[in-house]
């Protein structure tokens, strides 16, 4: 259907979690006559943000240093971390989260400083946290109410953003977006804009087992490619090491036990009570994620079980199980009562972990302003690639990133000033729909093939299974058959940039290349679509598809 509305604003920020909403504040904050439009899919709290227990990674105690945060991030990163971008992130990253704090964020505090720990891949205790393990939400509700107290933002919830509207030369002049239930702007409407800021986060549902929740569909990098705008190091989809096991069936959306409570004296065990770490890295239960999912996944294989078991019996040094009950309950309150809503008491038995699908360090390219290949398209959050990540996220460093270049994208829009307003050229929307039974489908191929482990022979097979999917459209446009359309397109570019990399590094893991490979592949690809299939370029010069 054309769109049935239209509304006007400067700029136009999708999605509400750390990096829209920093983006919104800032860009309001510092110019009140600018027209703030917030859309986001669903309600203004909903998101991964909120879902974020572990906490914020900045240099803020004690004999910490920038430097020390620059070097955990290059490494956990295997070699491909945008060296200038992770300065950017490390340097501007305590002051970003002083501000946060002054905007009314509370962080956890001991003897009236910070109270910092520690994470997988830091050799610092560095990561803020708040209420034990709750520090996403708090970070949520914080900046929530500031942006409902912002007179220039405007809030449009229950807001699928379904495509860009570019004008003749190529660039952002509005965004169609298909609102639920919102009145007068019921269904789909255009919005003309000056500038996109795309912060709609992940992509975990592209897998049947995630810790996202389950708006994060991959809207933001389906859109940006289909507007034309690269994507880069897609195939480094972050595997969390210890998210809940709740058996083989179990689907969706599920609980994260954070790195914290390994950072907490937590230790992983096999079947037969071993704390196989040890053996594997320097840090052992510390040792960066991708290192210890690949190690919980040879062992899983191993002992032919479908998770191994996370003993927290005594944290934080506890020496009964009464002092364990009572720092999980100070400490970890959240992880406690839902290990407990699923029968699992931690102080005193193990938890059953496996990894699954955790975070997306890979994105829509930007630079160091979140300025995408598409005039007018800007980008920050897990829907971005702004190089911080490498191959592999170093933990909490997720929020960090959201805020820090959420300021960015606004000191920058400022500083240079927005573009003219610009007249669409066409009102382009997603072909070829597919629809909800489709996501079942797509989500067990990318399970079984395009997950922790992968091969050639098992990504051809999910290419060619993926495409016969996208070979039988036929849905009728609407929220679910945007969301189908998106994880489909997310889920064939995610095959095609694994099949390309054939080497195992950070995240990536090939069953066929098992070594990393500095000479042919210390590099990134590019997922671009033609004639609407992804083909993978070598970053930067794209002469030749790989
Ligand atoms: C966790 O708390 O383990 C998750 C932190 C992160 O993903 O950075």
């Amino acid at each position: 259907p054309a769109p049935g509305w239209e509304q006007e604003a400067d700029v136009v920020v999708v999605g509400s979690g750390v990096a829209g909403l920093t983006t919104a504040l800032r860009l309001s904050g510092n110019d009140p006559v600018l027209r703030v439009l917030v859309v986001t899919k669903d309600l203004l709290s909903a998101g991964s943000t909120r879902w974020a227990q572990g906490g914020i990674a900045a240099a803020l105690g004690p004999g910490d240093t920038p430097q020390e945060h620059l070097a955990d991030t290059l490494v956990a990163g295997a070699g491909l971390c945008d060296e200038d971008a992770v300065r950017v992130l490390v340097t501007e990253g305590p002051e970003a989260v002083r501000e946060l704090i002054a905007q009314g964020a509370h962080f956890d505090e001991s003897g009236g400083e910070l109270s910092l720990t520690r994470e997988g891949g830091h050799h610092r205790d560095r990561i803020a946290h708040a209420g034990g393990d709750a520090t996403g939400a708090e970070i949520q509700r914080a900046l929530v109410a500031a942006v409902r107290a912002a007179p220039g933002i405007e809030v449009v919830e229950h807001a699928i953003a379904v495509d860009l509207a570019l004008d003749g030369a190529g660039a952002v002049a509005g965004l169609t977006v298909h609102v639920l239930g919102e009145g007068q702007r019921d269904g789909v409407g255009l919005l003309r804009t000056r500038a996109v800021v795309l912060a709609s986060g992940g992509l975990g549902q592209v897998f049947s087992q995630t810790t996202n929740p389950s708006v994060a569909t991959g809207d933001g990098v389906a859109l940006a490619l289909r507007a034309g705008a690269v994507v880069r190091d897609l195939e480094f989809v972050q595997f969390h090491p210890t998210v809940m096991w709740l058996g083989e069936d179990a689907e969706g959306q599920q609980p994260l036990v954070s790195e914290a409570v390994r950072g907490e004296g937590a230790v992983l065990r096999d079947w037969s009570g071993a704390a196989f770490m040890r053996g594997e890295h320097e840090l052992a239960d510390l040792a960066p994620r991708d290192v210890v999912a690949k190690a919980i996944t040879r062992r899983m294989h191993a002992e032919d079980r479908p998770h191994v078991w996370l003993d927290a019996t005594r944290i934080g040094g506890a020496r009964t199980d009464e002092e364990a009950e009572a720092f999980w309950a100070r400490r970890f309150p959240t992880i406690l009562s839902v290990c407990r809503a699923h029968g699992v008491d931690p102080a005193r038995e193990p938890i059953p972990v496996a990894p699954a699908c955790h975070y997306a360090s890979g994105g829509v390219a930007t630079d160091l302003d979140g300025r995408s290949s598409v005039p007018g398209l800007l980008a920050t959050g897990e829907v971005a690639c702004s190089g911080v990540h490498g191959a592999n996220r170093l933990a909490s460093n997720s929020l960090l990133e959201g805020l820090v270049f959420a300021r960015r994208i606004a000191d920058a829009l400022l500083r240079d000033g927005l573009p003219a307003p610009t007249v669409p050229a066409l009102d382009a929307r997603p072909e070829g729909l597919v629809g909800q039974d489709v996501v079942p489908l797509l989500q067990a191929e990318t399970t079984a093939r395009v997950g922790v482990l992968r091969s050639a022979h098992g990504l051809a097979q999910a290419r060619e299974r993926l495409a016969a999917l996208a070979a039988t459209p036929g849905s009728t446009p609407g929220a679910a058959a945007w969301q189908a359309t998106n994880l489909l397109t997310v889920a064939s570019a995610l095959a095609a940039a694994a099949q390309a990399r054939e080497e195992t590094r950070g995240s990536h893991w090939r069953d066929d290349f098992p070594d990393r490979d500095d000479v042919g592949w210390q590099g990134h690809l590019d997922v671009v679509l033609t004639a609407g299939a992804p083909a993978t370029l070598w970053s930067p010069n794209h002469a030749e598809e790989v």
